[in-house]
């Protein structure tokens, strides 16, 4: 992550909107103490975002999590930020473990929707070698009233070896969030390569930071930086506000042909 002076901070009468950040302190694997959290809060309120959702991990190794206490958590979050004159709405979430959300009730899962809204669910993709059973994990997520938003596929070497698989899943109704940090990884990371190609084929539909401190991965406005395809900035904005409303996403505006062309998934093969 840059330092703010050398970010160019989108000018557009649009404000961003990040729908995954480890930003509750002291909780999983985000800041320490709430200077830490203070810090991300600030540097991310700087450089264009102006709604975050807290997205704090939910599955087993991280015990000390604990649904019921997300909400006050957020609030005194909140509390502090207005306290301390930070421009930043912070709202309830968490990013849901494929197993571990298959032991939860519904109103566990509602809990941890965004915003508590009980429509849309963040999804991690897991880690490592994909199981063949995902597919049905998330189809049993979807069964049950959520709209699935899976965060950053394009990191599973799975995905990136086989990115029609994950084709075949956001055709079937889930919605894809890239990090940021892999469209700013450069063409030879693997990562960069299949988010920017997801983009161009219009198969990802949001892009998040997924901060955990300050000096760590690059943010919004720095992944905007990397790319001119006008759906990049849907991403950031009217997508994730209809998720946050629980609607169905607005019409995304395409890019020329030729643009389309530089970033094609059969260059990941
Ligand atoms: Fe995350």
């Amino acid at each position: 992550m840059r330092s703010v002076a050398s970010i160019c901070v989108p000018d557009g009468d649009r404000a961003l909107i990040d729908l995954h950040a480890h930003l509750l302190p002291g909780l999983d694997d985000g800041p320490a103490d709430d200077a830490g959290s203070l810090a991300l809060a600030e540097h991310v309120a700087a450089t264009g975002t102006r709604t975050i959702v807290a997205t704090p991990h939910l599955r087993q190794d991280f015990p000390d999590v604990r649904v019921p206490e997300l909400p006050g958590r957020v609030a005194a979050l909140q509390a502090l930020l207005r306290d301390r004159g930070v421009d930043l709405e912070v709202l309830v979430g968490g990013e849901v473990d494929t197993v571990w959300a298959q032991h939860q009730s519904d109103e566990t899962l509602r809990a941890v929707s965004y915003g508590g809204r009980g429509t849309d669910l963040l999804v991690e993709t897991p880690y490592g070698e994909l199981p063949p059973v995902l597919e049905e994990l998330l189809f049993r997520i979807r069964t049950r009233g959520f709209r699935v938003l899976l965060a950053h596929p394009e990191r599973n070497p799975s995905f990136q070896r086989d990115p029609e698989r994950l084709g075949r899943i956001v055709d079937g109704g889930v919605l894809v969030q890239v990090t940021a940090s892999s469209l700013t990884a450069g063409k030879r990371s693997r990562s960069c390569a299949l988010a920017h190609a997801l983009i161009a084929e219009g198969r990802a539909h949001v892009i998040a930071g997924d901060l955990h401190s300050v000096g760590g991965r690059a943010g919004l406005a720095e992944a905007l930086e990397t790319t001119d395809h006008p759906r990049a900035r849907w991403m950031v904005t009217d997508a994730p506000a209809a998720i946050l409303a629980g609607e169905p996403l607005p019409p995304a505006p395409s890019a020329a042909a030729p643009k389309r062309r530089r970033w094609n998934l059969k260059r990941e093969r």
